[in-house]
């Protein structure tokens, strides 16, 4: 059995073909622009992602034709959060508006007024988010409110790619859960805040667990794709809980962490774990019968491209010239500047945050610069600011009695070694990285493996699949980290008033 995994990605769609084992046999990745027509907007039109599917299909087929012959099936995974509305005869009414758009501040405090804020968390297990699909749909309702009276179905990304292969309108636990439109607790959706968002049932599409079947390759899809007529699509996940699957995290006890632009921490929870304080998201695992935490901090690997791109010249140039990475020479400058960055501190909430401070007007700070302080130092802050802001997240995740054993690093910072020394120092567990770090992609691939019958659980799946690499341990530094990290903690609070302030100003 062949087993693709499709990820409809924010910069891209990547579509990879595994065998059983979980190696991947091809891979590709069709990408696509991102619309930003005001400030804080962001769209992206879902026929890019229908046209970058199509060709990674194409693409891996070609290159293992005898996939397309012989027993195949589809999962999907994609981008969370994100707004796709269609009329009744099945047609776009406007583009998506994604994940990191935030333009519903308004409609944030709409939701709080109408439900009251506690009563949001119970039900939906979230506070009101400018980024989550409930704002957006009442942001449509609000300002389009023609486009909004020929809606006939609301779709998450990768469920709109579902409908273009199988005719099906259906989503799963895992992603719908990020809409703030369901009863997280009993996976189902939400009629108490249906009726107070006045939003029809009927433009919501049928909820799946995420292994289940949720229908087949239909005769046009067969024809764009070349995949057989017929080819199950497994119901699938949102990119982190299908990550978490890529990953191993099926279970209490061990969690990943993405630092790519923005960072995750990802953790499955036997029962539902709610903040009242909306510091990290819960959500339905897309392990049946299991909950998540999980964390989003907006700048990790954004904030250092920034320093790169805005300081480092000399070490892009150089890596140019040395055929390197420019991060590598960034990280070995860093390497020479003792813990702590010769006492300096960083903030990075270059784009406001999300965890533990959702909190848009707050911006990023150096604290403690002297004149002493060069380049390597301010790496090696932002590298350190970073590493705090996430163990800020996991004092969130152990204080609601979600304790992490193990963590993997996935995403660019899982490459530096460096980086991930300072994680553990401050997780105080052993970080490790995947031997093949293909995730989401590869959990939308088991996913359709436990779907089609290829393993006997999403649990098996992973066990008989993923393997890591040898950890690394926490190490002396340990110490000196925890006395940073007590200012860096204070830091966000004590300058709350100035980021309000600042944002104020016209
Ligand atoms: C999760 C989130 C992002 C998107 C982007 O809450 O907003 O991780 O899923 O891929």
């Amino acid at each position: 059995m062949y087993l693709l995994g499709i990820d409809i990605g924010t910069s891209g769609t990547k579509t990879v073909l595994f065998n059983e084992n979980g190696k991947a046999l091809a891979s590709y990745t069709g990408e696509y622009p991102l619309y930003q027509p005001q400030n804080g907007w962001a769209e992206q039109d879902p026929e890019d992602w229908w046209r970058a599917t199509v060709d990674g299909i194409r693409a891996v087929l070609a290159l293992i034709p005898e996939a397309a012959h012989d027993r195949i099936a589809v999962g999907l995974s994609g981008q969370m959060h994100g707004l796709v509305m269609l009329d009744k005869e099945g047609r776009l009414l406007r583009r998506s508006i994604i994940w990191c758009d935030q333009r519903t501040g308004e409609e944030v405090q709409q939701m709080n007024r109408i439900v009251g804020e506690k009563r949001l968390i119970e039900i939906s297990a979230n506070p009101a988010m400018t980024g989550f699909t409930a704002a957006k749909i009442l942001w449509v309702q609000n300002h389009e409110p023609e486009i909004y009276s020929k809606c006939a179905h609301i779709l998450l990304p990768k469920d709109y790619i579902r409908y273009r292969l199988t005719g099906e309108f259906a989503t799963e636990v895992s992603d719908a859960s990020g809409m703030q439109l369901m009863d997280v607790k009993n996976r189902c959706w939400s009629s108490e805040l249906l009726s107070a968002f006045n939003i029809d049932r009927n433009l919501l599409g049928k909820m799946y667990e995420s292994p289940e079947l949720s229908g087949t390759i239909h005769a046009k899809a067969a024809s764009a794709t070349g995949l057989p007529v017929g080819t199950p699509v497994v119901a699938g996940a949102g990119d982190n809980p299908a990550a978490a699957i890529g990953t191993g995290i099926v279970r209490q006890g061990i969690a990943f962490n993405t630092i790519g632009s923005s960072a995750v921490i990802y953790a499955v929870t036997d029962g539902l774990q709610l903040d009242m304080e909306g510091r990290v998201h819960s959500l339905c695992a897309s392990v049946p019968g299991k909950w998540t935490l999980m964390s989003c901090t907006q700048s990790a690997g954004l904030s250092l491209k920034w320093l790169r791109d805005t300081c480092c010249s000399a070490e892009v140039e150089q890596a140019k010239q040395e055929n390197v990475d420019p991060y590598k020479i960034m990280d070995e400058l860093a390497s020479g500047v003792p813990v702590g960055a010769d006492k300096l501190l960083f903030l990075p909430y270059l784009m406001g945050e999300r965890s533990p401070h959702p909190d848009p007007l707050c911006r990023g700070a150096f604290v403690g610069l002297s004149a002493r302080h060069g380049r390597p130092h301010l790496i090696r802050a932002v590298m350190e600011g970073v590493a705090y802001s996430q163990r800020e997240c996991l004092d969130v995740f152990r204080e609601l009695g979600v304790s992490i054993e193990r963590m993997i690093v996935c995403g660019g910072g899982g490459r530096s070694s460096l980086w991930k020394q300072m994680l553990a120092d401050l997780y105080g567990c052993p970080v490790t990285t995947l031997k093949v770090d293909e995730g989401a992609a590869l959990g939308a691939a088991l996913l359709a493996g436990v779907g089609t019958g290829v393993y006997s659980s999403v649990e098996q799946a992973c066990e008989s699949v993923v393997q890591y690499n040898e950890p690394q341990m926490p190490s002396q530094n340990a110490k000196v980290y925890e006395q940073y990290f007590v200012l860096y903690k204070k830091l966000y609070p004590r300058l709350k008033s100035v980021f309000d302030e600042l944002g104020s100003i016209n």
